[in-house]
């Protein structure tokens, strides 16, 4: 495994995604990620999956506090004391008694905004939440967030075909954690040649390529989601090779600002 080093927090880069996965394929795949060594786990309030993350990291037998746990508040649970009693909630779903970082899911009206930071700021004086983070902002987002609260990272798209320049730069200059959703691109990095030469140098799949490329660089974790033990697996074995300089350059050069989640009422992106 590979740590990203954050505000001297030290999170594993490579974590599971849950997006979709639901009732008790949800707690046994937790459970089998968590058995195959992954130690950072991604669920969200929207997702209806919190209850089942915290059975499979029960069934797992992993030690709480050897597991970085993610969740994130819904947008319409932006307002003082309602975002506070969600996470709450979410808590009582997972059945732990802290998550180690509570994102706002998407932006929203800045005084909402404001608001859910301002109480997720308060249960992090609680000992509830550990960090607080943002999810889907676009760097002039981030820059007001951040004088609501300390934040200690922004969850965005970010794969071989996106390069999120901005954002990685901004994570630099604030000392945040990027974490990458939707590495894998929608299943079309398989077709893709470089990942597909590099794979065949290292004797990987152009997905483990893009992973690993993920996560060798500074302050980037990401989270891929499997629902097949199999690629579960395989998307946790990367730490058996490294891309050089040149390589890691190469892959940064397919970038072309593909980007698959853009709802009709999302943010002003930076690409
Ligand atoms: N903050 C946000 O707004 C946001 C948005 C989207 C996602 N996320 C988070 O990020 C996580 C990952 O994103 P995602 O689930 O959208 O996409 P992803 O992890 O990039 O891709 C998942 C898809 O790729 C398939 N897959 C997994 N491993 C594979 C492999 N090695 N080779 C080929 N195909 C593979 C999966 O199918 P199988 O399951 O059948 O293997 C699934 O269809 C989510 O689960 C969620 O936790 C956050």
């Amino acid at each position: 495994m590979i740590f990203q080093e954050v505000q001297g927090v030290r999170v594993p880069a490579l974590g599971f995604g849950t997006y979709r996965l639901t009732g008790e394929e949800c707690v046994r795949s937790v459970a089998d990620a968590l058995a195959l060594g992954y130690r950072h786990l991604d669920t969200a309030q929207s997702y209806d999956n919190e209850a089942e993350v915290g059975r499979g990291l029960r069934a797992a037998g992993v030690a709480r506090e050897e597991v970085f746990l993610v969740s994130k508040v819904r947008p319409r649970h932006y307002a003082h004391g309602r975002a506070a009693d969600s996470v709450r909630a979410s808590l009582d779903a997972l059945g732990t008694g802290y998550v180690d970082l509570m994102l706002l899911h998407w932006p929203a009206e800045e005084a909402a905004v404001a608001a859910a930071l301002e109480d997720l700021a308060e249960l992090q004086r609680e000992g509830l939440v550990r960090h607080v983070g943002v999810s889907n902002f676009p760097s002039a987002l981030v820059a007001r967030a951040a004088q609501v609260t300390r934040l200690f990272c922004n969850q965005v798209e970010y794969h071989p075909f996106l390069a999120q320049r901005r954002l990685l730069a901004q994570a630099a200059e604030l000392d945040l954690l990027v974490t990458a959703y939707r590495p894998l691109a929608k299943g079309l990095l398989g077709a893709e040649p470089l990942l597909r030469a590099l794979g065949a140098r290292y004797g990987k799949t152009p997905e483990q390529v893009a992973l690993r490329w993920l996560v060798q660089q500074p302050r980037v974790a990401t989270v891929p989601k499997s629902a097949d033990p199999g690629r579960r697996a395989a998307n946790l074995d990367v730490f058996d090779f490294a891309l050089t300089p040149d390589e890691m350059a190469a892959v940064h050069g397919l970038a072309h600002g593909q980007r698959f989640v853009a709802p009709d009422d999302g943010p002003a992106w930076d690409e």
